[in-house]
């Protein structure tokens, strides 16, 4: 059974107050003009997974606005939630995620205060963290947004690189979090009573548990990463047709700290930097060394160039290479390939292209999410997908 959405209900989610749709396992196309709520769609199926969704958004900014309304609705009598009914390789499981602004519904730490953050019930029982749902529900997705993400700086790739490889081995989201937690933790002592006091006293001995913890667990991260665009190499290596071949990189200090020696010597190394740096680091507000700042390197081998230099048709048919790639590569590997959800694809590809795209999306097994403005492009995948019309903050089928 192939994993896929086959009851999506969406309450005060966006511009919808209800919405309900049911699904079958293969291709969905939801078309219509600007503005009629595609994207948010999209967006409300990227909660199936741990995150913030595809717009990075803020919890309360979710919230069902009336229009002419800027704020959002006031208080905690307007929750929005997401509920779906999903197929997964061990079954089906019906997962509900949303958010009560006031610290209702979800027990106090989950709601309130600066750690926003969203409640996740699965199979009717509350969760204690979203991370729970990487068990049962894998998603990537592509927005127009992402158009440019080999010309931003390499936080976005690095968010990407990341979930490349949360969706194939979720405790990497656990290690990412450990890291940062204890890297923030280091700055805020750092920052609080300075560098000094290497002598053993009760901030150094502080400190070097938290730069132990940033050894263990961020050489853990760089290996994952590397292990990950590894393997995704490979598959892209071996991926013929429309899309160009690519080669992919984990680029960074403690990464090519790894490629030169054992794990062990990158923690031992990476702690007596971090020990080193303390001075350094204070005077600058951050580690100056770790996998916070790697980033992943792209090349276009067609044409030998950086990502960063390719144009933005050649961009685009990268990411969509790196994204269908990470599909194959999970299905293989695991049997169940990952929702995909592709807002505005087809803008910037050109005609054998947009068909390549379709012909690989219908041999995938996936359940590909795809959106437009116009239908016609979306001709070539007739009789291999189902259609939606949007329109409104309503979504009907086409009939
Ligand atoms: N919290 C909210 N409450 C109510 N409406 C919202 C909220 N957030 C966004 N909207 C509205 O939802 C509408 C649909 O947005 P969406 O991004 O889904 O459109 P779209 O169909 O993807 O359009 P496009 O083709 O331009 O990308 C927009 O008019 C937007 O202003
Ligand atoms: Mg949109």
């Amino acid at each position: 059974m192939r994993p896929a959405v086959k009851r999506l209900t969406l309450t005060d989610f966006r511009c919808y107050t209800h919405q309900r749709l049911e699904a079958d396992d293969g291709p969905v196309v939801l078309t219509g003009p600007n503005g009629a709520g595609k994207t948010n769609l999209l967006e409300a199926l990227s909660f199936l997974v741990p995150g913030r969704g595809l717009r990075r958004a803020k919890l309360a900014d979710v919230m069902r606005r009336d229009s002419g309304d800027n704020a959002p609705a006031p208080g905690p009598s307007r929750p929005w939630g997401v509920a779906a009914s999903v197929m997964t390789p061990r079954g089906k499981v019906d997962i509900g995620t949303g958010y009560l602004a006031g610290g209702q519904g979800g027990g106090k730490a989950e709601n309130s205060g600066s750690r926003d953050k969203r409640t996740v019930k699965i199979d009717g029982e509350m969760v204690k963290s979203q991370a729970a749902l990487a068990d049962h529900v894998s998603a990537q997705w592509l927005t127009p947004q992402m158009d440019r993400l080999f010309l931003e700086g390499p936080g976005s790739r690095r968010r990407f690189l990341d979930r490349l490889v949360f969706d194939s081995d979720p405790a990497h989201l656990g290690r990412v979090n450990a890291y940062d937690h204890a890297m923030r933790e280091r700055m805020r002592l750092l920052r609080s009573s300075g560098p000094g006091g290497t002598g053993g006293g009760a901030d150094d001995v502080w400190l070097t548990t938290l730069e132990d913890t940033m050894a263990a667990k961020g050489v853990a991260v760089a290996a994952a990463r590397l292990d990950r665009v590894r393997r995704l190499g490979e598959q892209l290596a071996a991926d013929t047709g429309a899309f160009p071949k690519a080669a992919v990189e984990a680029a960074g200090t403690v990464e090519g700290w790894l490629g030169n020696g054992p794990a062990l010597a990158a923690e031992d190394r990476f702690r007596d930097v971090l020990r080193a740096g303390r001075t350094k680091d204070t005077a600058t507000g951050r580690a100056t060394v770790g996998p916070h700042r790697s980033d992943l390197k792209v090349t276009h081998l067609g044409t030998g160039h950086g990502a960063e230099f390719c144009s933005t048709g050649e961009q685009k048919a990268l990411l969509v290479a790196l994204v269908l790639g990470a599909a194959k590569l999970k299905a293989r590997e695991l049997g169940a390939p990952p929702l995909l959800l592709l807002d505005e694809i087809t803008a910037h590809l050109d005609d054998e292209r947009r068909n390549a795209l379709f012909d690989e999306i219908s041999d995938l097994g996936a359940q590909v999410w795809l959106t437009g403005t116009e239908p016609d492009l979306f001709a070539p995948l007739a009789g291999r997908a189902q259609f939606f019309d949007v329109a409104d903050a309503r979504v009907t089928p086409r009939t």
